[in-house]
């Protein structure tokens, strides 16, 4: 199964649920593999000690044919979890795929081989709607899409939902939304819980039950290049981001009983 998070909106939580979602799965026994296809790179500084030490990344991937993923393939501090890196060369990846007929299908091409070795290929997306997320859509089997509970956090969800339509109809047609996840969510203020009313209006039952809360364990864990579950196994953050990993994997079953 392969999983894009994405959500154009910056600082919602892609990287924090990209993390600890590949890392609750891996601990669960699943063999992950996380795709960090952000220039930001924010997924790879979090989850290794030497982030800058590649000579390649995913961006050589997508624009050479001939480099393999398996090249920029490697193991994280956390076990079981490997991680595909991005450095900020992914920049350029849009202004050099520009007019290349196969420029939305490279992330797909480039997992194909090693679709099989992976239980759950999570892939994080930059804060944009461009050609990288496209191929992060293109390569899904389904998105999950993080939604902060804070005013005008449905700003541009529309586009987003546009998006994920387009890219059915042209390229994947199979393409599903696995669920919203509701992110930093404070239950101490009337704001959250009027926000989280507005997103169940909107996304109805894809919002998953849990919430990830407003966790200060959460924000720290990257600074220590941990996932929750070792940096706080016993905290709130790590309770909840299990629980999501429990309710994506029965989705997952139902979803599959319900195409056979
Ligand atoms: N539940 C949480 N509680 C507290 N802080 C959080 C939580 N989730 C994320 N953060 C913090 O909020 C910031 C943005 O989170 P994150 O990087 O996961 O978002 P993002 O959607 O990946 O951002 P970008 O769009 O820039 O890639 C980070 O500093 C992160 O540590
Ligand atoms: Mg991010």
């Amino acid at each position: 199964m392969v999983i894009t998070i994405a959500n154009q909106k910056g600082g919602v939580g892609k990287t924090t649920t990209a993390i600890n979602l590949s890392s609750a799965l891996a601990f669960m026994g699943y063999k992950v593999l996380l795709v960090d296809t952000d220039p930001q790179a924010h997924s790879t500084i979090s989850c290794l000690n030497n982030p800058t030490n590649f000579e390649k990344s995913l961006y050589d991937v997508l624009v050479n044919l001939k480099t393999s993923i398996t090249s920029v393939i490697v193991k994280t501090n956390i076990p079981g979890l490997d991680l595909a890196v991005s450095k900020i060369s992914m920049a350029k990846l849009e202004p050099t795929l520009i007019g290349e007929i196969d420029g939305h299908f490279r992330l797909k091409d480039a997992l194909e081989p090693i679709r099989q070795q992976y239980q759950f290929i999570i892939i994080d997306t930059p804060p944009t709607l461009g050609l990288i997320t496209v191929n992060s859509l293109v390569a899904a089997d389904s998105v999950l899409i993080p939604i902060q509970s804070s005013y005008l956090c449905l700003e541009g969800t529309d586009d987003l939902l546009e998006t994920i339509e387009k890219v059915k109809k042209v390229a994947n047609p199979h393409l599903f939304i696995l669920g919203v996840i509701i992110t930093l969510f404070d239950k101490r203020t009337n704001l959250s819980r009027d926000v989280v009313k507005r997103i169940k209006q909107v996304f109805g039952p894809k919002v998953f039950k849990t919430f990830i809360s407003k966790s200060v364990k959460l924000e720290e864990s990257p600074a220590y290049k941990e996932s929750i579950f070792t940096y706080a196994p016993d905290s709130v953050g790590a309770w909840q981001y299990k629980k999501i990993a429990e309710e994506i994997l029965e989705r997952i079953k139902n979803e599959k009983n319900r195409l056979t």
